[in-house]
């Protein structure tokens, strides 16, 4: 008696822990956390003032009185919110600083007042250089860029190894390469919440490499070849 409840309760066990475990397989918990999308130094408020003030101030602050005037010992004469009015708005010929973050209007002026300050600010990086950095850190754990590439660590044994995507624009055009991130075939999580622009830089990224071991293709060939996950059934994606 106890071994025939025995058996079904450990099957309905395992319905639950294979169901929430292809749930957290196919999840994308969080994109933000893998989205280097930009890249940041970190600067001081004098760098930020010889290159944005001195021209007109002087790299010394000693200005050229009455056009441009001295800034040495401003403390004096403003506070920190007036100055950071005056670096906000502009004043005649004084253009307005508004398109510096407040982070880097605020170590300038913590500079001017004599303080050591610093500012993090995000450099522009192409959308190669982007694609490659969200396709490491949203892809590599499964997909080579290349054939030499270190193994991915990611890689489950359902049979089918991801593919190494380096050339992708010769089997996928970038319609498709959308369709297959958005559904997230087999135990791959869906990255449909990446923004198009991301997409775009990621597959701009792997059509930039040389790369003879061609992606298969498969989604383009017929639904019956494509490795399925999430509530469809998983198809032929199969454990070994
Ligand atoms: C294109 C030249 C120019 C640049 C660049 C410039 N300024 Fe000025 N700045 C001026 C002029 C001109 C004035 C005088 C404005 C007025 O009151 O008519 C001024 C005034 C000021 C004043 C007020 C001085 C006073 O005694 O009233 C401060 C503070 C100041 N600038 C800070 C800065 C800082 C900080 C930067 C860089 C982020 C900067 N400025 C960049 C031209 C410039
Ligand atoms: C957790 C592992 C995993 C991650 C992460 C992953 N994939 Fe996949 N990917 C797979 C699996 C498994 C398949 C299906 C097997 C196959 O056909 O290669 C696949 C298939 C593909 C295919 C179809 C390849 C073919 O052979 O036709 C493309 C394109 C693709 N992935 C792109 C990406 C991109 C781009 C990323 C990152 C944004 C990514 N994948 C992230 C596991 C992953």
């Amino acid at each position: 008696m106890k071994k025939k409840l025995f058996i079904p309760a450990t099957i309905i066990l395992l319905v639950v822990i294979t169901l929430t475990g292809f749930k957290n397989i196919n999840t994308v918990s969080n994109i933000d956390d893998k989205n280097p999308l930009q890249d940041s130094t970190l600067v001081t408020g004098k760098d930020i003032y010889l290159q944005n003030c001195a021209a007109c101030h002087k790299p010394d602050l000693s200005g050229t009185p009455p056009s441009f005037p001295s800034l040495k010992d401003i403390s004096k004469k403003y506070s920190r919110e007036e100055l950071a009015s005056i670096l906000e708005n502009g004043r005649n010929a004084m253009p307005s600083f508004k398109h510096l973050s407040k982070q880097e209007r605020d170590a300038v002026i913590g500079f001017l007042l004599g303080e050591e300050t610093t500012a993090e600010v995000t450099t522009n990086i192409s959308p190669v250089e982007n694609g490659h950095r969200l396709f490491v850190a949203n892809c590599s754990s499964c997909h080579k860029a290349k054939p030499d590439d270190p193994e991915p660590t990611g890689v489950k044994d359902y049979g089918m190894k991801p593919a190494v995507l380096g050339g992708i624009n010769k089997v996928y055009d970038f319609e498709k390469f959308t369709k297959v991130l958005n559904a997230g075939p087999c135990y791959m999580p869906s990255f449909v919440d990446l923004s198009e622009k991301d997409k775009k830089d990621i597959y701009d990224y792997l059509s930039s490499i040389k790369n003879d071991e061609m992606p298969r293709g498969k989604m383009m060939h017929g639904k019956e070849k494509m490795c399925r996950g999430r509530g469809m059934g998983m198809g032929k994606c199969k454990m070994k």
